[in-house]
């Protein structure tokens, strides 16, 4: 045990949408605090609104116990951002000042902030105002800079390549093509590891703007090439007429301009539900055992990472307001072009 922490007091909340894991990653966090460095642990309620607020619970070993498998976040989230009125209005916003009372108020040596990248850009801009922070990053859109995962993703991987599997069987029997829509508004990450682990013939997704006529010249040849039916993902964040659905812009098109029946399934948030997978378990594991051992170290102002599969951490400086995009030429897409993948771009 290390003495020099033993009594520390550290706070952990979850912000912006939730994915599988969060409750994995507070076990982590919280575990490691109490059996290992002796800390005494708070659970802030619902995101930044907690600290805002001051609305917490104490977090004992038993409320940790029975947490690992369980969707959702036991701490409940909020898409707060604190900082917001001041940088888009500039008015009156006394937020900040209320997070640091709180902070200050309960006698708080760090907080352990597990978000995406809205988060981690908030814990930044906290920890700039002297308080201690470290991050964790989670997303099921795995699109946070300085690590090469967030945990959520590998769960949602797996409901939406699940969900395509069952697309294949009804598209065949009806001879149709299917649209299936995937979560990620920039980044298509999600589409695209689902998308080829779905065995889908296009995936489309925002970081390669796609071209409809190669899209439907695509589908035409493989009814053509008397392929039966045809599956396409697509991230909900491709470019699409306003008001309507990625997939329902897709489906009607390609319905119209190919005659051939076409049907779409929007995941939604099926993808964000239920319990981590065991990958996700392990992942949000490490980050929260590290982030207690990072407190207890004095390394503030970082986000824990992965990078070639070992843990690390980055000044959450160097993260915030930035996005880890899919780079087109990611050798992954390179191989699935050459397996006769479409991404809409070539022909
Ligand atoms: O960031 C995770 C995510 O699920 C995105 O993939 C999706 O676009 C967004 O959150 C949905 O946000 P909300 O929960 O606010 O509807």
């Amino acid at each position: 045990m290390n003495i020099s922490s033993k009594s520390k007091k550290i706070g952990i909340l979850t912000a912006g949408g939730d994915c599988p894991g969060l409750n994995a990653a507070i076990r982590g966090v919280g575990k490691t605090a109490i059996v290992e460095y002796g800390m005494e642990v708070l659970g802030f309620n619902a995101g930044f609104l907690g600290l805002i607020n001051s609305d917490y619970m104490e977090l004992k070993e038993a409320q940790l116990s029975g947490i690992l498998t369980l969707g959702g976040t036991i701490l409940g989230t909020s898409r707060e951002k604190p900082y917001k009125l001041v940088a888009e209005h500039g008015e009156e916003n006394h937020k900040p000042e209320k997070i640091i009372e709180t902070y200050k108020k309960l006698g708080l040596d760090a907080v352990v902030c597990i978000g995406g990248n809205g988060t981690m850009k908030t814990a930044d801009l906290l920890s700039k105002e002297g308080l201690n922070i470290v991050g964790i990053p989670k997303t099921i859109d795995n699109d946070v800079w300085g690590t090469d995962v967030t945990f959520g993703f590998d769960s949602a991987v797996q409901i939406a390549t699940e969900a395509m599997d069952r697309l294949h069987t009804t598209a065949n029997s009806h001879q149709r093509v299917m649209i299936i829509e995937i979560m990620g508004h920039n980044a298509g990450w999600l589409a695209l590891y689902s998308g080829l682990a779905g065995g889908g013939d296009i995936i489309l997704i925002p970081e390669l703007p796609f071209n409809i006529d190669l899209v439907i010249r695509n589908i035409e040849k493989r009814y053509e090439d008397k392929k039966p039916y045809s599956i396409v993902v697509v991230a909900e964040g491709i470019e699409h007429p306003k008001g309507q659905s990625a997939a329902s812009y897709m489906a009607k098109t390609i319905d119209d301009r190919t005659g051939i029946e076409t049907r779409e399934t929007v995941l939604g948030y099926v993808q964000r539900g239920g319990s981590p997978s065991p990958m996700d378990r392990i992942l949000a594991t490490r980050y929260g055992a590290f982030a207690a051992q990072c407190i207890a170290e004095g390394c503030f102002g970082t986000m824990v990472a992965m990078k070639k599969n070992e843990l690390t951490t980055v000044p959450l400086g160097e993260v915030g307001g930035k996005l880890r995009l899919v780079e087109p030429g990611l050798g992954l897409i390179q191989k699935a072009r050459k397996m006769g993948v479409s991404f809409g771009d070539e022909e």
